[in-house]
């Protein structure tokens, strides 16, 4: 008989050790590591089988045509890279309370109109919780398999029973626990255990599984981002809760792009697809007042302009503060650095607010320029102009960097009434001879002096 281990898992990292400690070994974890029994290694009952030759193949044949399956929700859909396919296992991540298990209540009805078989599992409500969130959503008649379950054994036979599953979504999978496993449900164990037993069904009945994970404190995946690697897809469902707004974006995807976003408001009917963000993001736009700059950005495949708000506010501190909502902080403080050290701005003495507008989160460099931008805007008093949109990567030169997409960025630009876009041009991408735009007044900067000059925006305001 194969012996039976006792090890502790770390819960942050899933990093297990034979001995306990205060502090976890790879991830730097306080108090995270957890007693758990972990079956016997694979050596010591693989020992002694034989094991048999696996037949190769090449890269070269026809590429089977992926039939995918719409989720009804355009942005979802967007978001999945086209729809759902069938066998693929999708980890849906946020924070409780954001909305993961409406979007999905609302998916499930949808995909039941294609006449597929879809089973809802809940393990955190009961059923009457389930169907009164249904009812709310106009969702009763859908003929949604509901079911309130955490053993993975359970749901496998259950699944087995109705023979072809069009979908199968957890809700979550922190609360299943496999009886295969002795271990308490939540553990790492158990949770790499579960997932891993409803992926291998998912792939060998052709189901598509979509699985919510809660995250944590510290934004990741409960239970560590151990489920990360197993799945085909990773989405995150972000936003303020005090926000109406939510965003949908793809971390991984093998089966579309990643990082494309889906953007959806929290109505009291449910959650509301909106198809134009950057209208959105810009509707209450400070206009007219300084530290405000429109900045043009990408997120997948998808433009968006959000607006970017900076505060320079005099300091009594010793050290100023420094505070960025939805970017960077190390790019800020870059940023800073290079407006002192190249154009000779200073933000000695003055607290620093960097804010970006509608709960959106930043994450490509081409940002920089509007930070910039916006911090000098708010420096000197003098409103960015009217109607102008800046984009562009600075490097700690000074000096400005063509990005990429430039069309895509000016087109939306143009799109959303937009007269005039600060950046700077790259030789290989030239702009669009499209009408719209090269409605569009384009300011070609080299660097960040261009920015403050003539020709840069100060001058054009005084
Ligand atoms: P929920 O989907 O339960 O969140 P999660 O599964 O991510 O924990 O959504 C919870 C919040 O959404 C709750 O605060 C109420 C709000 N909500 C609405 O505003 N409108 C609605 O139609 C529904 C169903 C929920
Ligand atoms: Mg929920």
């Amino acid at each position: 008989m194969a012996r039976i281990t006792t090890n502790y898992v770390c819960q942050a990292c899933g990093n297990v050790s034979s001995k306990w400690a205060g502090k976890c070994d790879a991830c730097g974890a306080w108090n995270s590591l957890q007693q758990e029994a972990t079956s016997p290694p694979m050596g010591a009952s693989a020992r002694g089988v034989k094991g048999k030759a696996v037949t190769l193949t090449s890269l070269a044949g026809e590429p089977e045509d992926v039939k995918r399956s719409s989720t009804g929700i355009g942005e979802l859909d967007r978001v999945l890279g086209g729809g759902l396919v069938p066998g693929a296992a999708i980890l849906i991540g946020g924070d409780p309370g954001i909305g993961k298990s409406t979007l999905l209540v609302q998916a499930a009805a949808n995909l039941t109109k294609a006449h597929d078989t879809v089973i809802y599992i809940s393990g955190e409500e009961a059923l009457a919780q389930l169907r009164l969130r249904a009812s709310r959503l106009g969702l009763s008649e859908a003929p949604v398999l509901l079911g309130a379950e955490t053993n993975i054994a359970d749901i496998r036979k259950t699944v087995e029973q109705y023979g072809r599953v069009g979908a199968l979504i957890i809700d979550s999978i922190q609360t299943m626990w496999t009886p295969a496993l002795d271990a308490a449900p939540g553990t790492v164990s158990q949770l790499r255990t579960a997932a891993q037993e409803l992926i291998h069904l998912a792939k060998t009945t052709d189901m598509a599984l979509i699985m919510i994970g809660h995250v944590t404190k510290d934004g990741q995946i409960a239970g560590p981002r151990v489920l990360e690697h197993m799945v085909d897809t990773v989405i995150y469902f972000e936003g303020d809760l005090g926000d109406q707004f939510r965003l949908l974006r793809s971390v991984k995807n093998r089966f579309g792009p990643a990082h494309e976003i889906g953007v959806f408001e929290m109505r009291s009917t449910g959650l509301h697809e909106v198809a134009n963000p950057s209208a959105l993001f810009l509707e209450a736009r400070d206009e007219g007042v300084p530290g405000a700059a429109v900045y043009a950005g990408v997120e997948g495949t998808r433009p968006v302009l959000v607006e970017i708000q900076a505060l320079a506010a005099p300091s009594s501190l010793a050290t100023p503060r420094r505070a960025v909502v939805g970017w960077d902080s190390n790019r800020l403080s870059m940023i800073l650095a290079v407006l002192e050290t190249r154009c000779g701005v200073s933000f000695a003495g003055r607290d620093v607010f960097l804010n970006v507008a509608g709960g959106m989160k930043i994450t490509e460099p081409a940002a920089d320029l509007a930070v910039a931008a916006a911090l000098v805007s708010s420096l000197s008093g003098k409103c960015c102009p009217a109607n102008s949109v800046f984009f562009g990567e600075i490097s700690l030169s000074g000096a400005i960097r063509p990005v990429s997409r430039l069309n895509l960025r000016l087109r939306e630009a143009a799109k959303l009434g937009f007269a005039q876009a600060f950046t700077s041009r790259s030789r290989k991408a030239e702009p669009d001879d499209e009408d719209t735009v090269k409605s569009l007044k384009l300011f070609d900067l080299n660097d960040l002096e261009d920015l403050l000059s003539p020709g840069g925006f100060q001058r054009q305001e005084g």
